[in-house]
């Protein structure tokens, strides 16, 4: 169903249709994709980049303020050598080339996770990319690169610890507010929707704190065959969500 027709930034304003305001999307399924045609597993990571691309785009036209995206998650490292260098490398072409993309959109780029463990040409894109585009005003796109929802727990319990040890506050000032702020997502609203396409149904280390009220719509649909019309009918099951927070 297209609510959105072709996603021009009038039509969001045409629907009546209750828009998440943050989207997370776990990009599941290139793997699969490429077996079942007999190509190696990088061809379906390829092809997944292209529909990141397509929808990020089309997020943006519709009127999606963030958008958090999993790329690759601290346990993907165990993945085979040649997969996790294919990886990489298409992250390097990608960031060197498309993000130039978002420009148009005025897309703001987040990266979250760990930079530490990247190349350093990587690590030197990633900064580039963020720097020139946080003075954007457009939809913030949140891109999880050796993102694991663990570890960015355990290191905002770190980074509160050192901050009270160095006396910026004490115990007593520490709540669920703050807590947040310490997170790689510090000032930006908790996921209302966390779509999941390749039909797995587990989160897989994403964004644990903060989804704690998130609705999640898992899809059929393997990533590289991701597509607008399924973005829709995400949004659709979620317009039609009763959302209670605890509440009555
Ligand atoms: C998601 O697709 C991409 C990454 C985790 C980097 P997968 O590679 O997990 O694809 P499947 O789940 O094996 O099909
Ligand atoms: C989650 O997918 C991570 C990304 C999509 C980047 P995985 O394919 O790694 O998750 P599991 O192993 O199926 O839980
Ligand atoms: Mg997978």
């Amino acid at each position: 169903m297209a609510l959105f027709g072709i996603g021009k930034k009038k039509d969001k304003t045409e629907s009546n249709i209750i828009l998440p305001k943050h989207i997370g999307i776990i990009m599941d399924g290139n793997g699969r994709w490429a077996k079942k045609r007999g190509l190696p597993r990088k061809a379906g990571h390829s092809a997944g980049t292209k529909t990141f691309r397509k929808i990020t785009r089309y997020c943006s036209d519709i009127g999606i303020k963030y958008l958090t995206v999993y790329a690759f998650s601290t346990e993907n490292w165990k993945r085979p050598h040649d997969e996790v260098e294919s990886l990489m490398k298409l992250f390097k072409s990608y960031l060197e080339e498309a993000l130039e993309d978002f420009k148009d959109d005025s897309i703001v780029v987040k990266f979250i996770g760990d930079k530490t463990p990247f190349s350093d040409d990587l690590r030197k894109l990633m900064t580039e990319n963020e720097e020139s585009s946080k003075y954007r005003d457009g939809m913030v796109l949140n891109i999880a690169m050796n993102y694991g929802s663990r570890s960015e727990i355990v290191r905002a319990v770190k980074n509160i610890c050192n901050d009270v040890k160095d006396g910026k506050f004490g115990t007593e000032d520490i709540d669920e507010s703050l807590f947040s702020d310490y997170l790689y997502t510090a000032g930006q609203p908790d996921p209302d929707l966390i779509i999941r396409p390749s039909g797995e149904h587990r989160i897989s280390n994403f964004l644990l704190w903060q989804s704690a009220y998130t609705e999640f719509v898992i899809m059929n649909k393997l990533w590289p065959d991701f597509d607008k019309s399924d973005l829709d009918e995400a949004l659709n099951i979620y317009a039609q969500r009763n959302r209670r927070f605890g509440g009555v």
